[in-house]
This record gives structure tokens, C-alpha cells and sequence, in this order.
């Protein structure tokens, strides 16, 4: 069998699985062509984590990383949260401990800290309030404090300061996504640019300052989709891990969309595939489980952040 039918045959497996199993899929704006295809909804955390809360279903396959299956867990007590691979992590995750956590509030004792949902729970059981990339922002303007700590990562932590009026500390000062970082650099930017002058550039707020500056536009994943959607432009390079740009050309086949960095890959959200999401669902593995007490203090947090940005 070639290798288009195989990924055609597991997918029907997996829709059928889905059925039998009354589950829904979703998808981070990350994940790979053949994900994306069979999930029943793709979005940014934001979306996900709203959508995982009205969906009727009794399962739900999360096809991302693991903080956001936990979000989606916390969030759903009543539906049983699968993640085919437990070891999909985020590797900005793992730059906000609680330790670091203690020594800033310590510093700043008045300054709530908002964390960033690209974190563990436990450091989530010390936050004020809890943000996405397409939340951040809007929630800590509306705060009445003039300092505000922020994790992890400085560049969204940078992104938020210089759109508010507040100072915003990032918690630890050193936090960065390595896709976003490493791999969408000026070099990047420039050779995209230099291959395709006319195209409009939009950038994740997890790319450095300097970048961000070179932006024709900065968002969430999907703030970035919808932006696209209400251009008249019609070339755009989206600064961004790569698979974004195929959300981007399914949704709008009438425009040219490419990623500044066709290799700016995030091999956690690349670990979920077809088979192992198939496996997921035949054996019911792996279900997310939060202890009552973490669940029910983020949820309050989640809940009073949701709030919030409404
Ligand atoms: P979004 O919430 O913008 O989809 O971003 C999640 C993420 O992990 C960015 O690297
Ligand atoms: Fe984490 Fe970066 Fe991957 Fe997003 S792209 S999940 S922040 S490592």
C-alpha cells in the first residue's frame, strides 16, 4: 500500500474510532496535515480550551501538548480528556518553577503574577490570573496594578509592556520557546522577505522584540488566521511554527501564505500522530487525571480569567 492510501485508511480508522467511542478530536493550529485533517475542530489554546467546555462528547482526544490537554481537563470533569502521548511536552514549560515563583513574589509581594498557560499546573496553583497569547494582553490592560509578573517567556512578556501601560516582569527574566526564538530570527524573516517582498509578515508574540518591530502584524495563531481572513492583501508570511501556514491555505485557498521558517518546527506538538491517536482511542489511553484539589484551584483561576476577557 502506498503511503496516501495508509493515511487515508488510518484516518477513516481513527473517524471510526471517534463513533464508536462518541468522541471529538481536537487540534492545536501546530499539528501535522493529517492531524488537522481528521480533527473535528483546530485552533489556537484559546479556542481549544472554550471549545473543549461546549462540545458534546464523551471523549475528548487532545492533539497537542500536554498543558493544554490539562487545561482541557481542568476545565471538564465530567468527559474523560485523552492525550495519545504523555511526553508531549513544551519546553517553555519548563523554564517557570515554583521556586523561581516564590523568589519573584517575594521581590514584588504586591504585583499579582499572570501566568502563562504554556506552564505545569503547579506553577498554575500560584497564579493570579492565567493567559493565553491571545489573552494575555487584554486581561493584564484591564488590570488596576501598575507592575505585573509574567511566565514563562520574556518575548510575550515584552509583547504586553510595550502594548499596556503596565510594567510587566518576566518570571524568570530568561523564558523563550525555542521555536520562536531560535528558529524565527532576522535571518529568517529577511531571506522570507527577500523571496517574497510584497507579502505582509505576521508574527507569533513569542518572537523576540527586534522581530516583533518587523511585523506587519503580531497575534495568537489564530489572531494571525483571522487577520489574514480580513486583509485585502493576499501574500503573507506568518512567523510562526509551520503548521499554521496549512490551517492558513485550507482557509483561505485564494491566498499565498508561507512560514518564514519552513523548518521552525515544534517536535513536541509533531510527537501526536495518526496511529498513536488511533491507539489512544481503541485502548482509552492516555486519560489526563488532576488531583480534585489542583483541579479545583486552577479552574477558579481559569474561570475568573475566562471571565475576564469575555
Ligand atoms: P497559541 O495560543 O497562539 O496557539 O500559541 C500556543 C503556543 O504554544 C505558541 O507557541
Ligand atoms: Fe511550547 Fe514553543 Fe512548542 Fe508552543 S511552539 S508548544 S511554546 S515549545
Amino acid at each position: 500500500m502506498d503511503r496516501k492510501s495508509y493515511v487515508e485508511r488510518l484516518k477513516e480508522e481513527v473517524r471510526s474510532l471517534c463513533e464508536k467511542r462518541r468522541a471529538v478530536i481536537l487540534a492545536h493550529n501546530y499539528q501535522s496535515p493529517e492531524v488537522q485533517d481528521v480533527a473535528d475542530y483546530v485552533g489556537d489554546s484559546l479556542e481549544l480550551a472554550k471549545k473543549a467546555v461546549t462540545v458534546d462528547a464523551d471523549v475528548i482526544v487532545f492533539a497537542g501538548v500536554s498543558f493544554m490537554a490539562e487545561t482541557v481537563a481542568i476545565l471538564n470533569e465530567d468527559k474523560v480528556i485523552l492525550h495519545p502521548v504523555r511526553e508531549a511536552g513544551c519546553p517553555l514549560a519548563d523554564f517557570l518553577n515554583i521556586e523561581t515563583i516564590r523568589k519573584f513574589k517575594e521581590k514584588y509581594p504586591r504585583a499579582p503574577l499572570v501566568v502563562y498557560v504554556n506552564s505545569y499546573a503547579e506553577a498554575k496553583m500560584y497564579a493570579d490570573y492565567i493567559v493565553t497569547s491571545a489573552s494575555a494582553l487584554r486581561l493584564i490592560s484591564k488590570l488596576d496594578d501598575e507592575t505585573v509578573l509574567f511566565g514563562p517567556d520574556k518575548n510575550l512578556a515584552a509583547y504586553v509592556a510595550k502594548k499596556s501601560d503596565k510594567k510587566v516582569i518576566p518570571v524568570p527574566p530568561h523564558s523563550y520557546c525555542y521555536v520562536h526564538e531560535c528558529l524565527i530570527t532576522r535571518y529568517h524573516i529577511e531571506k522570507a522577505r527577500d523571496e517574497r517582498s510584497t507579502a505582509k509578515l505576521m508574527v507569533h508574540p513569542e518572537v523576540s522584540p527586534s522581530n516583533q518591530e518587523m511585523a506587519d502584524y503580531i497575534g495568537s495563531t489564530s489572531q494571525m488566521l483571522k487577520a489574514i481572513d480580513k486583509s485585502d492583501e493576499n501574500i503573507f508570511l506568518l512567523g510562526t511554527e509551520e503548521a499554521l501556514s496549512y490551517r492558513a491555505r485550507n482557509l483561505y485557498p485564494d491566498k499565498e501564505i508561507y512560514p518564514v521558517n519552513p523548518r521552525a518546527i515544534c517536535v513536541d506538538m509533531k510527537k501526536i500522530n495518526l496511529l498513536n491517536m488511533k491507539e489512544s482511542l481503541e485502548r482509552l489511553k492516555h486519560k489526563v487525571i488532576i488531583k480534585k484539589k489542583v483541579r479545583q484551584k486552577i479552574k477558579s483561576i481559569l474561570d475568573k480569567s475566562l471571565e475576564m476577557i469575555k
